[in-house]
């Protein structure tokens, strides 16, 4: 039996490194993992003004907004990775103005920004378009009543962070209540904000005037564990996962259930996963959180495409998150697409292949995948797959599994 220690979460630790903007004191993060998209936000904010020291060794990073030098993102981080974009309302928030390229979309959709710049227009911003850039300006950033009109992650957490600084009351109906949206808010608490209702559908935020620094931990990586725990149960495993939140956790651990995995607490923090064969199939349908996470959809269609029978995923957040699906069928994965469902025919091996990671959720399922597979996968592309994940292949390992890293 193997055992992983989760590392703190991504799409928590981004959103807060953008929110130390809103103070001019040192803030300290702890528990930031070593990822790409880490030190691609970490560019954004030097390139600002922000004095960022990064503690590899215990995971730390400590940043200071005193001194800006501009409220301008350069193009190229927020080109690479659209998160880039949680800048906008904190520097609208903080300098009353903020220019930011058009985030580009990726591999899983158009992903638009119409819901970040409804937010911020009704808070008081006005928006000029040029070059590909949004330029935003703003005299005072004043309390509104948003209305979202799909509980968006990243609108939800650019709006919260305008909000803290704003004049006056802010409600923002139909958020997103993901457990990143309410670390994001327990932290900007920290700091002495004051939000009510983070992970409802129902946010307050009473604007202050100022915030203080602070030092706090990020909460563990939902999606980390959940690619772990579909690695035990596609590689017929048995793993003891570390610093997890169940709780985070209901969805997947209900569906891997229903596979016939075994997923069980032996103590608070800690989940062990043990296969028990060959996976029954289950539907799936992404929803906004509590459902089952968009994030885990492609790693969970790796574990369906080996079991008993015929499995339905239903992907309902991106209009494109099928990517991985051209790449597991050079496995030997059956999967027919219709638009946003794919049928998963499972199968009873996998074959190795040469294949391409298209996005990072997507190379984390081919990584799945091939561990299960019979012979030997070549993977390319493992750049996106660093995005999200830090030292995989190392950990994988450590677990039993025979993952090698070429010299490219
Ligand atoms: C966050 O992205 C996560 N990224 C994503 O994780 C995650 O898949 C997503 O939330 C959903 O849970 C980070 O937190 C850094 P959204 P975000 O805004 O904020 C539409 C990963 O692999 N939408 O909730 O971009 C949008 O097109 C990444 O770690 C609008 O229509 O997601 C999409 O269909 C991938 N207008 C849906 O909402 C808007 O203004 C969900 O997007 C904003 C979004």
């Amino acid at each position: 039996m193997g055992r992983v220690k989760i590392k703190g979460a991504k799409n928590a630790c981004l959103p807060m490194m953008a929110a130390s903007l809103l103070t001019p004191e040192s803030v300290v993060l702890e528990d930031v993992p070593e990822l790409e998209d880490v030190r691609t936000m970490s560019r954004l904010l030097k390139a600002l003004g922000v004095e960022i020291f990064r503690d590899r060794k215990n995971e730390r990073i400590v940043l200071n907004s005193r001194r800006l030098i501009t409220s301008t993102a350069p193009f190229g981080p927020v080109r690479r990775m659209r998160a880039s974009f949680l800048v906008m309302g904190p520097l609208l928030a903080r300098e009353g103005h903020s220019r930011v390229s058009f985030p580009g979309g990726c591999a899983i959709g158009t992903r638009p920004i119409d819901l970040h710049l409804k937010g911020l227009e009704l808070m008081g911003a006005q928006f000029t378009m040029d070059e590909g850039y949004i330029e935003a300006e703003t005299p005072c950033l004043h309390g509104a009543t948003v209305y979202l009109d799909y509980p968006s992650v990243g609108a939800t957490e650019n709006i919260l962070m305008a909000a803290v600084l704003a004049r006056g009351t802010t409600v923002i109906e139909n958020a997103a209540a993901e457990p990143e949206v309410v670390d994001l808010a327990n932290f900007l608490n920290s700091l002495g904000a004051r939000i009510i209702g983070a992970g409802t559908p129902l946010i307050r935020v009473e604007g202050v005037t100022s915030l203080k620094g602070g030092r706090y931990r990020v909460i563990p990586d939902r999606i980390e564990a959940g690619t772990f725990m579909i690695a035990a149960a596609i590689t017929g495993g048995d793993i003891i996962l570390e610093n997890v939140i169940s709780e985070h956790l209901t969805a997947v651990i209900a569906k891997l259930q229903e596979t016939g995995t075994l997923v069980e607490e032996p103590q608070k923090g800690m989940l062990r996963v043990r296969s028990r064969g060959r996976p029954v199939p289950v539907d799936i349908k992404t929803l906004p959180y509590p459902g089952f996470p968009t994030d885990l959809q492609p790693q969970f269609m790796a574990l369906l495409s080996l079991a008993f029978g015929t499995s339905v995923i239903s992907e309902t957040v991106f209009e494109k998150r099928f990517m991985h699906v051209a790449e597991m069928a050079r496995m030997g994965a059956k999967i027919r697409i219709e638009e946003r469902t794919a049928i998963v025919t499972g199968q009873p091996l996998l074959q190795g292949a040469a294949v391409r990671a298209p996005d990072l959720r997507g190379g984390a399922a081919l990584v799945l995948s091939a561990l299960a597979a019979r012979g030997i996968s070549e993977i390319r592309g493992v750049e996106h797959i660093r995005r999200g994940y830090s030292r995989l292949i190392g950990r994988l390992r450590s677990l039993g599994g025979r993952v090698y890293l070429l010299p490219s």
